[in-house]
């Protein structure tokens, strides 16, 4: 049976960075009291021109240029989001088109804030039964569309930006070794942005409600979080009957300071064996492990060979932790440049769209 690797990393955040001093002029709030109560200290926010398939997209080519691999060599994309850019089509689908993925079954995949595990091990899954051999998996954001602005129990938290993953099968024993994925659809309620669907198809009443921004009981989220981290690495450990000692480092979904202190605590591990960004991303939701695995990566804290664990919780409610041997690039036989079919991609795209509409024009003629 293969193993599945992650042989390739990216992460891509906008520009324009927003403090807490700037959001205390939007809503009662000030830098103390956000930096207490969450750890954060600003985040970024997407420009008008960027998408989540924007962000995405630069953290996709960014992952392949490490893994070395050709769009065209990909059989799997999985996007996941809590801010995708469109009910349908998935946002896994226009990245798919814009990095000249020619050959990839396209798919979102929906799990709040801890889609990019349960993502992963999907991924990591379809290798391991033999089916696939090359997975891309992105988790991107632009949440700040969502956030009402005017709340001050939301807006101070949510950040945007991606993150993604290279997958590949090798016979070598290592990559990722166990997964942990949960549900419990009870506190659906307590986390949920609930206009748009069809459940509260958007109307003025919608709006006028506020229905299409995120709705959140801080309190009980922060409970359950507590409640589900420490207890998920523990079981993720126990599947291959390791102990927090085996482990170099734990990347968590960086949502509040306070929720990875308390987990820290739960595991009798120290902080500092905790990937902590939270403080200058705010929660990218989906985003949160791959920038943070970026990050971990570039500042010498998870390289290859050692093993980490992530964990992750969101709406649903949902909440999962994995353990990985990190393997990093598979030795590369050519040089291959995933950045230059972004162009052959476009044009593509536009001579296949081109296409059906001539097909269509000549199809309605004959009939
Ligand atoms: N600035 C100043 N005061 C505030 C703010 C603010 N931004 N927000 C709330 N307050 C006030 C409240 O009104 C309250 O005042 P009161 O005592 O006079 O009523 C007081 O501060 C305490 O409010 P709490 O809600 O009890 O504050 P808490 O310590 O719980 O912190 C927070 C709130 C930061 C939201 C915390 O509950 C939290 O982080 N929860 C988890 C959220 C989370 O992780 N969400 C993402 C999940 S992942 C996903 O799927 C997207």
């Amino acid at each position: 049976m293969p193993f599945a690797h992650v042989t390739g990393w990216g992460m891509y955040v906008p520009e324009p960075v927003l403090t807490n001093d700037d959001i205390s002029k939007m809503v009662d709030t000030n830098d103390q009291w956000i930096r207490e109560r969450t750890g954060i200290r600003e985040r970024r926010i997407a420009r008008e021109h960027e998408f989540p398939s924007t962000l995405g997209v630069e953290a996709a080519v960014k992952a392949l240029q490490v893994a070395n691999l050709a769009p065209t060599e990909l059989d799997l994309i999985i996007c996941t989001s809590s801010s995708p850019e469109y009910i349908f089509p998935a946002t896994a689908c226009i990245i798919q088109d814009q990095i000249g993925a020619t050959k990839a079954g396209a798919f979102d995949l929906q799990a709040a804030c801890t889609g990019f595990i349960f993502a992963v091990n999907m991924a990591a899954q379809a290798i391991r039964s033999g089916s696939i051999k090359n997975a891309l998996v992105v988790g991107t954001e632009v949440l700040s569309r969502f956030v009402n602005w005017k709340d001050r129990g939301t807006c101070i938290l949510f950040g945007d930006g991606a993150g993604a993953f290279v997958l590949q099968a090798s016979d070598v024993p290592g990559g990722v070794l166990s997964a942990v994925m949960h549900s419990d659809g009870s506190g659906a309620d307590t986390l949920t942005l609930p206009g748009g669907g069809s459940h509260f198809p958007a109307s003025e009443l919608t709006i006028h409600e506020g229905k299409h921004f995120v709705h959140m009981d801080g309190k009980e989220v922060f409970r359950f979080a507590t409640r589900v981290m420490g207890r998920a690495v523990m079981e993720s450990l126990e599947q291959l009957k390791m102990t927090t000692d085996d482990i170099h480092c734990i990347i968590p979904h960086q949502a509040n300071y306070r929720i990875i202190e308390t987990a820290a605590k739960y595991l009798k591990m120290p902080l500092d064996k905790f990937v902590i960004n939270v403080d200058r991303y705010g929660n990218t939701s989906t985003a949160s492990i791959p920038i943070a695995t970026v990050e971990a990566i570039q500042n010498g804290r998870l390289k290859s060979g050692d093993k980490a664990v992530f964990v992750g919780f969101g709406g649903g409610l949902t909440w999962g932790a994995m353990v990985i041997q990190w393997t990093g690039p598979i030795p590369a036989k050519k040089n291959v440049h995933p950045e230059q079919y972004r162009y052959f991609a476009r044009l593509r795209s536009l001579l296949r769209r081109i296409w059906r509409y001539i097909e269509g024009f000549f199809s309605r003629k004959s009939l």
